[in-house]
């Protein structure tokens, strides 16, 4: 432990218990030593001198990796494992499940996620069933018969919310694994293992890292026994994450509390605007007092995230916005410091979507700025 001259011990404050989430988020994670860097460094490195701990990357990790997992694990209250993608992070939570075990998952879930399950379906590896999000009562009875309930909430791209915390509440001392996508809500607004959920997901490409610029994801878990299945998944398929892409990572996290509560004020806004606007035929975003969830995330939620889908009233109407917009970009992705739209129907598996649908990852752009570019894009 270092001392600073005046007898004040920085160590026994970088407790994520004792710190709030903002606080965690700036100073969690950094080595400590005196005339170390104030940075965790990208280090390099394959393999490591015997005689220590650590002695091939895949295997024991890499300090780099560390770091972000210590910042990600003190937000959420568990043991993060860092891997190459958000996917990979999925695909390794899904393993925990016992062969032929069934998978209930949401009818409104990212798209990868729907497919993964479906085709592991097929190969006899489990079985799958829908449910809505909002079928609270179909949730609790299924905790009885199916290996894993995956949740994820607010969904992606419908936005609907889940009762996240009860479900999690209800399962926490059975043998049914929660597994929760907190990619949409990050572990300022929602912190599911808190709740008693097993697992708990990051695609730490959108809002973690920040800026579009890497893909990287993240699974956190509240037992040892899930913690060590998680890092063997790593350590036997690879999925290993990159030293570069986990530094951005950790770079972009720090900023992750200004970046979501401006992204969220602006969502707000632009919600209601979009909501008020006549070419507008629906507007979801659970920020908005109409929105069928609003209440229940009002009590399970810390802040209603920067996601917003809308409808026009059919795909070309969409596809013309999309076009049209000078700001905002036309881009798929989310969590961005950039605002990013795209027509979701048009995407494979989301066939069923409404046409007109538009999902917009709302960034840190002057809100009036892009409701002008808004306005502009759906006027003409
Ligand atoms: C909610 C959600 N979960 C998981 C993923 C997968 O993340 P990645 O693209 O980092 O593999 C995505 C990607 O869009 C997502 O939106």
């Amino acid at each position: 432990m270092h001392l600073r001259a005046d007898g004040y011990s920085p160590n026994t404050m970088r407790d994520p218990e004792k710190l709030e989430a903002e606080t965690w988020l700036v100073s969690g994670g950094r080595p400590e030593a005196a005339g170390e860097p104030l940075n965790a460094p990208l280090v390099a490195a394959s393999t490591f001198r015997y005689g220590a701990d650590r002695g091939y990357s895949r295997n024991e990790g890499s300090p780099t990796w560390e770091s972000l997992e210590t910042v990600v694990g003190g937000l959420e209250g568990g043991d993060a494992t860092a891997f190459s993608s958000g996917m990979a992070a999925v695909a390794a939570a899904i393993e925990l499940v016992p062969s032929g075990g069934e998978v209930v998952y949401p009818d409104d879930c990212y798209q990868g996620v729907a497919t993964l399950l479906q085709r592991g379906a097929e190969q006899g590896r489990w079985t799958i069933r829908k449910l809505a999000a909002e079928d609270t009562a179909g949730w609790l009875a299924a905790i009885d018969s199916a290996a894993m309930l995956w949740l994820e909430s607010p969904s992606n791209p419908l936005l609907a919310i889940g009762d996240v915390a009860g479900i999690c509440e209800a399962a926490r001392d059975s043998d049914t694994l929660v597994a929760v996508d907190n990619t949409f809500a990050t572990p300022l607004n929602q912190r599911p293992l808190e709740r008693g959920a097993d697992v708990v997901l990051h695609s730490a490409t959108k809002y973690i890292g920040g800026h579009s610029d890497l893909l990287c994801g993240l699974a956190v878990t509240r037992s040892d026994a899930h913690t060590g299945q998680i890092r063997l998944s790593r350590v036997l398929q690879g999925a290993t994450p990159g030293t570069m892409e986990v530094f951005l990572a950790t770079r972009g996290i720090r900023t992750l509390a200004v970046r979501l509560r401006t992204a969220e004020a602006n969502a707000l806004e632009l919600a209601k605007r979009l909501q008020a606007h006549p070419a507008v035929v629906a507007t979801r975003y659970p920020g908005l007092i109409d929105h069928p969830g609003h209440e229940l995330a009002v009590r399970q939620l810390d802040g209603f995230g920067s996601m917003i889908s809308f409808d026009l009233v059919d795909g070309d109407a969409a596809d013309r916005l999309c076009r049209r917009v000078q700001l905002i970009e036309h881009a798929t992705s989310l969590g961005g410091v950039e605002t990013t739209i795209e027509r979701r129907a048009v995407i494979s598996g989301q066939e069923h979507l409404p046409a007109g649908l538009l999902r917009m990852s709302v960034g840190i752009e002057s809100v009036e700025d892009l409701w002008s570019d808004l306005e502009q894009a759906i006027r003409s």
